[in-house]
């Protein structure tokens, strides 16, 4: 990917600077088996609560099952088919809202899944391949389209590829994807104790 590294007031693991959503895919590089497989590994050990593994995951390979593909793809809302159409891989992800071992309610199921498709984000940019999540889409239609039972929730899709070298894009899309990255002050989010105290950041 090329760098649009977030500027930290102090260093941060690189990987975490490094990730960043592009919307430029390269539609001629797929992404290799293995490097799938990857991700799921990285999903796969995530934290949960209970250790109960909350999350699905739905690959989606344009070089391998088009017509799958197609299914993902046509869940998405037209803004983001708009750049999606060049992502070789779209991932559906899934929260399950009833705990395994218990039976009972799991609040914690989408709080999980959103970790375990971090941890997809991170192993892709170790990987150099670009993760961009997507809210949205479709839910219902995702839950149909791909028999998902009623107790797991399609939370968002994944769009994953390579990105297109900066030399191969024009016009408003390189601007868009050349423009910095913003983030609220560190105090506002971040407190020091107590509701509302800013920790003191530089
Ligand atoms: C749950 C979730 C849903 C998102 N939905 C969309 C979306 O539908 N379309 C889109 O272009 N970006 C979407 N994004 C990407 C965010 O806009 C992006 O992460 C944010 O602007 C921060 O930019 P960065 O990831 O490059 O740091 C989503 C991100 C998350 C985590």
């Amino acid at each position: 990917m090329f760098d649009k590294k977030a500027k930290t007031s102090v260093p941060v693991n690189e990987l975490i600077a490094t990730r960043w959503s592009g919307r430029a895919y390269d539609s001629k590089r797929p992404v290799s088996a293995d490097h799938i497989v990857a991700l799921c590994e990285a999903a796969r050990w995530a934290p949960s609560c209970y250790g109960d593994q909350p999350w699905s995951f739905i690959i989606c390979n344009k070089n391998t099952d088009k017509s799958t593909w197609d299914m993902a793809f046509s869940c998405l809302s037209e803004g983001n088919q708009r750049w999606a159409k060049d992502a070789p891989v779209l991932i559906l992800v899934i929260a399950d809202s009833i705990f395994s071992h218990t039976g009972k309610t799991n609040r914690w199921g989408q709080y999980d899944s959103g970790a375990a498709a971090m941890n997809i984000c991170i192993q892709a940019t170790d990987m150099g391949l670009m993760v961009h999540q997507m809210g949205g889409f479709d839910s219902d239609q995702a839950g149909k389209k791909f028999s998902i039972p009623d107790q797991f929730t399609p939370m968002a899709m994944m769009a994953v590829g390579y990105q297109l070298p900066l030399d191969q894009i024009e016009g408003e899309v390189r601007d868009r994807e050349t423009a910095g990255r913003v983030r609220h002050s560190l105090g506002n989010n971040f407190f020091d104790g107590k509701w509302g105290k800013p920790i003191t950041g530089k």
